[in-house]
């Protein structure tokens, strides 16, 4: 099972809800600065929005969850994050912030606990996930959190706001032995 909840030092992990559309939209899903290297488009209006809401909530839980990131302080939405586990040695993961909320190391704390939480599972090797060569911030977030890059892998995704075409990505992972 995945959890339903994580918790940081500074942020709870929480599963989306169709509630959370106006606050999405808003923060973070129209911004074109954050959809940049990612594999969907801005959202144009909240329809959209809630439709991506519909489509996590629709998604069974033992396969992939969408968590709101939402502050411990505030609790108001600053990113969400996603786990998948479609093979059930192993995790991947996609993520993004608000970005207000940039710079301040709250996907690194994100991600190290998330990592931290799967490679205590028996059932759990491998937590994973890939980014575009070009997105340095990710990558950056992968390695202070504790992931190994492991190649390139090349034409792997279409990231759409940069180019129609496939991209390469690097692969990371932080593995059990
Ligand atoms: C990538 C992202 C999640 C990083 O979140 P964050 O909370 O700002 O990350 P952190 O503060 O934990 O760490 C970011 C690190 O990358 C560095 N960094 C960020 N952008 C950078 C850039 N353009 N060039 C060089 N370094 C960069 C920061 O300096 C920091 O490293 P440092 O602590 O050594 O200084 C956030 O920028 C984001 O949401 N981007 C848009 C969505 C996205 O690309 N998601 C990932 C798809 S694979």
């Amino acid at each position: 099972m995945l959890p339903d909840t994580f918790r940081t030092t500074r942020l709870l992990l929480r599963p989306v809800v169709v509630g959370d559309a106006n606050a999405i939209f808003d923060t973070y899903a129209q911004d074109e600065e954050v959809a940049r290297y990612v594999i969907w488009r801005p959202h144009r209006n909240r329809e959209e929005t809630l439709a991506y809401i519909e489509r996590c909530v629709a998604t069974p839980s033992t396969v992939e969850r969408t968590y709101m990131l939402v502050g411990n302080d505030d609790h108001t939405v600053r990113g969400a994050f996603a786990l998948r586990r479609r093979v059930p040695h192993r995790l991947d993961c996609g993520y993004v912030l608000a970005r207000r909320w940039w710079g301040q190391g709250l996907m690194t704390e994100t991600l190290s606990e998330v990592a931290a939480w799967a490679l205590h599972q028996p059932s759990i090797f491998r937590i994973g996930a890939v980014c575009d060569v070009d997105n340095i911030g990710s990558a950056r977030v992968l390695e202070k959190s504790g992931f190994v890059r492991e190649g390139v892998l090349q034409r792997w995704l279409v990231h759409p706001n940069i180019s129609d075409e496939p991209r390469e990505c690097y692969s990371y992972a932080r593995v059990r032995r």
